[in-house]
């Protein structure tokens, strides 16, 4: 569904979405300008014309204002159709300062309550696990995002004493456990088409089914939270006869995605085992200079984000030496959600055009290119697809 904007004195024939742009911290800023070179190229393609708002937030700013996310801002990002962010995290501010206030603020203010974190080994990229090539590594984590231990319920009593209980809560809910689920099933339905179908047994194929999903989660010690995840599953899995429905424990599932990653198609969890299997997911597809994801608002009552899952590398800030392949994947997502799948495919077809021709790459991938080497090989890529 294309973002529909309404501008007084435009036609209504022209489109138009507008991106919010929180580059943000270290090799954020150097990533996100490669994404953004991409989507001038490929805007024309099909979907919404895009207009930039810059937003400038992160650890600068607030080392010298001491604002975190203004009011004014929140309110000018909620006008947005999608937000396009780089990272935050700044090694001159605490940790959790910018984290919790910038980004986790803005997937619960803006109910992003999915996590979408595709996890493809593209062709031409190294995993590091002996045996396994694209045809096995790829799958998709959907990840709730408004709940469990991330909603910040708890407290302390007698902090700081030999005395002291810290408590932090996991919220469940029903409505956002299903909403979850049925997100993941209905994926599942739809990335069957025109590949094969991961994670499926030749029996299941015979039985006529179509895609997976599997349920990660503990149930056998989380008792109470995850019997409620496995009854909701167990309930709409019955909605869709055509997607099998498997349930691993998450334990489990860290060793199954590094001995058999061709055994998952859709992987549906909870916030915090979502965020800790899809850093193990980052290095199964070749490393956190891959590794892209989207923050969804499936009802899109407020604008979606699209951001690498990696932060902001201070380490390697600054040379500009960050891969910005996660980045523009990522973009690649919210051409998707914006209604451009062609400028989308575009995209995705384009890196994968330059990592299997195997140079240029930046260092995290064993090469001794630039960014910015990495995003005009890629921008000569689309053009070389164009007809
Ligand atoms: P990180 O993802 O920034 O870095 C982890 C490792 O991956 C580093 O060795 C880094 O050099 C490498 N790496 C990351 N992105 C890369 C890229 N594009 N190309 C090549 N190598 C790359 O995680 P770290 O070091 O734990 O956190 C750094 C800061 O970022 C912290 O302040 C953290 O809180 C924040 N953070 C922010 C996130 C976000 O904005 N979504 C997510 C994760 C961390
Ligand atoms: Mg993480």
């Amino acid at each position: 569904m294309p973002a529909r904007v309404d501008w007084p004195g435009l036609s209504s024939e022209v489109a138009l979405a507008t991106i919010g742009v929180i580059a943000g911290d270290g090799v954020g800023p150097e990533v996100v300008r490669e994404g953004l070179a991409i989507l001038e190229d490929v805007a024309g393609l099909d979907g919404p014309r895009p207009e930039l708002v810059e937003f400038d937030l992160g650890g600068e700013r607030y080392l010298k204002t001491g604002e975190i996310l203004p009011e004014s801002a929140l309110a000018d990002l909620r006008r947005c159709d999608a937000i396009y962010l780089g990272a935050v995290g700044h090694p001159g501010v605490p940790p959790g300062i910018l984290e919790q206030g910038i980004l986790l603020h803005l997937r619960f203010a803006f109910r992003q309550c999915i996590n979408l974190r595709p996890i493809r080994l593209f062709p031409g990229v190294e995993t590091p696990i002996r045996g396994k090539g694209p045809d096995d590594v790829d799958m998709v984590v959907v990840r709730e995002n408004n709940e469990d231990l991330y909603v910040g319920a708890g407290g302390w009593t007698y902090r700081g004493t030999p005395d002291e209980v810290a408590i932090q809560t996991s919220i469940n809910t029903r409505a956002g456990v299903e909403r979850c689920l049925r997100y993941a099933f209905d994926l599942a339905a739809g990335r069957g088409e025109g590949r094969p179908f991961p994670g499926l047994s030749p029996a299941d194929r015979e039985a006529g089914k179509v895609g997976l999903v599997t349920m990660v989660a503990k149930t056998n010690v989380l008792t109470y939270a995850h019997d409620l995840w496995m009854r909701a599953f167990t309930e709409v899995s019955l909605d869709y006869p055509a997607i099998k429905a498997d349930y691993n424990h998450v334990d489990a599932c860290c060793m199954r995605m590094v001995t058999a990653p061709e055994k998952y198609d859709v992987i549906a969890t909870t916030n915090m085992f979502g965020d800790i299997i899809t850093d193990l997911g980052a290095v199964l597809q070749g490393g956190m200079g891959l590794a892209a994801s989207g923050n969804i608002n499936p009802d899109r009552t407020a604008p979606s984000m699209f951001e690498p899952v990696h932060g902001s590398a201070p380490d390697i800030a600054g040379r500009g030496v960050a891969n910005p392949i996660a980045a523009i994947l990522s973009l690649g997502m919210m051409l998707d959600h914006l209604g451009g799948p062609r400028g989308a495919s575009a995209v995705r077809g384009a890196v994968a055009a330059v990592l299997a021709k195997g140079t240029p790459r930046t260092p995290d991938l064993g090469g001794t290119a630039t960014t910015a080497e990495v995003g005009r090989a890629v921008r000569r890529a689309l053009e070389d697809q164009s007809p």
